[in-house]
């Protein structure tokens, strides 16, 4: 199990790290573990303080207040340049008037590494990143995607502690995007560099990472692997922001037979998480929902879409709206306005307190 409170595994530890600017508090008592050798993802929307907590570490911008560490060192104490750390931007930020060999080789001139080592050093990176070919191309006449890929290749020569991603790929168009993450994830299993990469689009953090840490306002809601965060979402702004989900009103208490239960609507579900007694939300994915006989929740079918290898449903309950996906195999479906009873497993939802944020408790479904 990779996870916290697992202290021996530790490598990196974020320890109550805080940033603020002015009265704004950017990055708030962040706390975090990662173990050697992972790929983890900082993942939330614009303004969440991802590339804020990404620039305390490299040392860009100082903390106000917490601790991290790398391998039991204090980092903070460290200045930038001494933190051993490879750093990728969004921007390629390579040096124009130099060739991409040129480029990757100058964190080793900087650090006086003789000539011999340093092509033998350079041409294994360049080799990494599949651009043994393009050693003496200028950045100017190279793909986005190949000048990323040699900004990879410099932080990557020098052997970095960690590696530290921020939005390398935002500026790649979605084709040459999606061929640099099945890269990264390759290059990372080959190097085994620890890396953080920051990200706002969820399907780049589930497809490259161990674990996700889901940001909101500065605040971490979540850090769990990319299936857990998906399917056990800890609270609502997790599962609405992990991909498309329904969040029912509902209200925790104890079950007739012992045990935990929510109440939503005419329906009654086990509980298996902690959650306190009172008003909560469920969250249950509109592709684990399916029509059952009986001991399900009932509504009427608003509408019905075709999408060529599902359906999609609407279903208004006493509980509010949800959407309902099912595979399109020729298995009977109700039509729309009729009568139907909807269902899914205990363990394919997840029970939450209610969203204090909200009036309702709970957000519309995306
Ligand atoms: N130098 C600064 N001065 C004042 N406020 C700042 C500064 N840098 C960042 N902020 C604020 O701190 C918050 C976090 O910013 P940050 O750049 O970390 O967000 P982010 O999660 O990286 O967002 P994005 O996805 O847009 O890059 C934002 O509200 C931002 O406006
Ligand atoms: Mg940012």
């Amino acid at each position: 199990m990779k996870g916290e409170g697992d202290d021996g595994m530790a490598y990196l530890v974020l320890d109550q790290l805080t940033k603020r600017f002015g009265n704004w508090t950017a990055v708030d008592h962040a706390s975090l573990t990662v173990e050697k050798g992972e790929l983890i993802s900082l993942l939330g929307p614009s303004g969440c303080g991802k590339t804020t907590t990404l620039q305390m570490i490299a040392g860009f911008l100082d903390a106000d207040g917490g601790r991290v560490t790398l391998d039991g060192k204090d980092l903070l104490a460290k200045k930038p340049n001494e933190r051993g750390l490879g750093i990728v931007f969004q921007s390629y930020a390579l040096f124009p008037h130099m060739t991409a060999a040129e480029n990757v080789a100058f964190g080793l001139e900087m650090r006086k590494i003789n000539r011999a080592d340093r092509e033998r050093m350079v041409a294994d990176a360049l080799k990494l990143v599949g651009l043994e070919q393009y050693g003496d191309r200028h950045p100017r006449r190279m793909s986005g995607g190949q000048q990323q890929r040699v900004a990879l290749a410099r932080a990557l020569v020098i052997k970095p502690s960690l590696l530290l991603l921020d939005e390398p790929l935002s500026n790649l168009d979605a084709k040459m995007r999606e061929e640099m993450q099945i890269e990264l994830r390759r290059i990372q299993r080959t190097v085994g560099t620890t890396m953080i990469l920051v990200t706002h689009d969820q399907s780049e953090a589930m497809a490259l990472s161990d674990r996700v840490v889901v940001m909101n306002k500065g605040r971490i809601q979540q850090v769990a692997t990319p299936q857990d965060a998906y399917d056990r979402p800890a609270n609502a702004f997790v599962a609405n922001f992990l991909g498309r989900t329904n969040l029912l009103p509902g209200m925790v208490g104890a079950g007739a037979g012992g045990g935990t239960v929510i109440t939503v609507a005419d329906s009654v579900w086990p509980v298996a998480q902690e959650v306190p007694a009172g008003p909560g939300a469920l969250a249950v994915r509109p592709e684990k929902i399916g029509f059952v006989d009986a001991g399900g929740l009932s509504g009427t079918v608003l509408a019905r879409v075709f999408q060529g290898t599902q359906w999609l449903f609407e279903i208004e309950t006493a509980a509010g709206r949800l959407m309902v996906i099912r595979q399109h195999d020729g298995s009977p479906l109700p039509a729309e306005r009729e009568r139907v009873m909807v269902g899914w497993r205990p363990q394919d939802m997840a029970v939450m307190p209610a969203d204090p944020d909200t009036a309702s408790g709970v957000r519309e479904a995306a």
